[in-house]
């Protein structure tokens, strides 16, 4: 594949936009599915827990996320227009029901009020995060006291043989992950590693090593 491609693969994954940001979207959502139910269970969601996600894509798993508890409302941020619409599109009986919302945001700053939710998680987007220490500030004062935060991410070790990452993205293995959320205020509570199957771009599985950090302010 030439450069351009690997680009444009990157590119879409960063911020999925146009006719082939939808297709993108459902493709993520599929295939990163584990990642995020995982990401999910690791919350220990309970009833009328206010719950924050960052970078949802095309939200098709908001429904999983209310058969953890009753009463649960859902917001998720998004740099992307066209996953800010396709959610709200997808998850429109929530959020006409006024279970979910769904809002942009500039990727840093995040639009809440001090200690807003109970559990705030994020799937396959610190590879993307402009000012990383900043962001995790940012979801450390958004998170109440004693709420958790799960960050869930693929291996930098399966994620560097992807053409694709060259581009755009900024790779983190477990430990350079945990050396930055030294730096903030937050606790490490639990980090787990995993490997699951999933579908390659040319079709073949292969083994992808992933982790999920919950942290603790
Ligand atoms: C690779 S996709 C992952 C989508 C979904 N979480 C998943 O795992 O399938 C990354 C998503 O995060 C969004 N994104 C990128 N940077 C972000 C940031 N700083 N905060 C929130 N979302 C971001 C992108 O618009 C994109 O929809």
């Amino acid at each position: 594949m030439k450069n351009e491609e690997l680009q444009a693969i990157a590119s879409q994954l960063k911020h999925p936009s146009g006719e082939k940001g939808i297709e993108m979207g459902n493709m993520m959502n599929e295939t990163n599915i584990n990642m995020t139910k995982h990401s999910i269970q690791n919350l220990n969601i309970s009833k009328e827990n206010k719950i924050l996600e960052l970078g949802h894509g095309n939200a098709g798993h908001v429904e999983f996320l209310f058969e953890q508890a009753e009463n649960l409302k859902y917001y998720g941020l998004e740099m992307s227009e066209l996953m800010f619409q396709e959610a709200r599109q997808i998850n429109r009986n929530f959020v006409s029901q006024k279970q979910a919302f769904f809002s942009l945001y500039d990727g840093n700053k995040i639009p809440f009020e001090d200690e807003s939710f109970d559990k705030i998680f994020t799937v396959n987007t610190i590879y993307f995060w402009q000012k990383p220490e900043e962001l995790l500030s940012e979801i450390y004062r958004v998170l109440k006291p004693n709420g958790n935060f799960c960050l869930t991410f693929a291996e930098e070790d399966f994620m560097k043989k992807l053409p694709f990452t060259q581009f755009e993205f900024e790779l983190y293995s477990t430990e350079k992950a945990q050396q930055l959320i030294e730096k903030t205020a937050f606790q490490i509570v639990y980090t787990e590693t995993q490997t699951e199957k999933v579908k390659s771009k040319t079709g073949e599985l292969v083994d992808r090593a992933f982790t999920t950090i919950v942290l603790e302010k």
